[in-house]
């Protein structure tokens, strides 16, 4: 067994595998990246009509329990992906991903490497707020990923930063562990594209541990690094 097949016998979740029709690579080298690139000028369209799937969703308890499709915010066109986990209370109201307190907090760790949240592209797992913000279900986790996937699709990100489990699980399956694999860059396969990711501790989970902010920290530094090896202007 080569030591990439080990890899993923370790860590996948045969059972999101199964669902999904793509492939993982856990590695720290990039890939080739694989050019498969949207057209810059369908994108408009493509997030309307990813938008507009989203929203036309049935028999789903998180959308019947909520008041607002929260889609996405920030800037379309950025090298940079954030994905968290779902709306709460605030971005229910607000219908936008990250207003509420831990996006305060999300804003104040991208100014702490010198970024505007108004130049990433950020969105949630979910895009209804989940009843009492509770985690969402693996069921609706595989559900919504379908949505995910192709939302990454259509940005194009050169960096995707995943917070938190259920954004780690959505993309990874939920048989890897997020305090072993916060941190590393990983090659993720969608669509015939390649894109570079990692994850990283939710902001929520920072408020509510802040002794793990170190970690954080790390992973911002070494997101910062990436962003200025890769000659992207932020
Ligand atoms: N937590 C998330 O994961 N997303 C939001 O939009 C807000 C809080």
């Amino acid at each position: 067994m080569t030591l990439n097949e080990k890899n993923q016998d370790d860590i996948i979740s045969l059972e999101l595998i199964n669902s999904y029709d793509i492939k993982y690579i856990f590695n720290n080298k990039p890939l080739n990246r694989l050019k498969n690139e949207p057209k810059i000028e369908n994108k408009d369209k493509l997030l309307q009509n990813l938008k507009e799937k989203i929203s036309n969703i049935k028999d789903c308890d998180l959308k019947n329990n909520s008041s607002k499709l929260v889609f996405s915010d920030g800037d379309a066109n950025s090298s940079i992906m954030i994905v968290g986990e779902g709306p709460g209370q605030k971005e229910d109201e607000m219908g936008k991903p990250f207003v509420g307190d831990a996006g305060i907090l999300l804003n104040k760790m991208l100014n702490a490497i010198n970024m505007n949240r108004k130049n990433i592209y950020i969105t949630n797992v979910v895009n209804y707020r989940p009843p009492n913000n509770r985690k969402p279900e693996p069921s609706e986790i595989i559900r919504y990923s379908n949505f995910l996937r192709k939302h990454i699709s259509i940005i194009n990100p050169k960096i995707l930063i995943l917070m938190g489990s259920t954004a780690m699980e959505s993309l990874f399956g939920n048989k890897i562990k997020i305090s072993r694999e916060r941190g590393i860059w990983k090659d993720i396969i969608i669509d015939n594209k390649s894109y570079l990711s990692m994850i990283t501790f939710h902001p929520a989970y920072l408020l509510r541990q802040p002794d793990q902010k170190k970690y954080s920290w790390v992973d911002l530094k070494e997101i910062r690094k990436k962003v200025d090896e890769l000659g992207i202007l932020i």
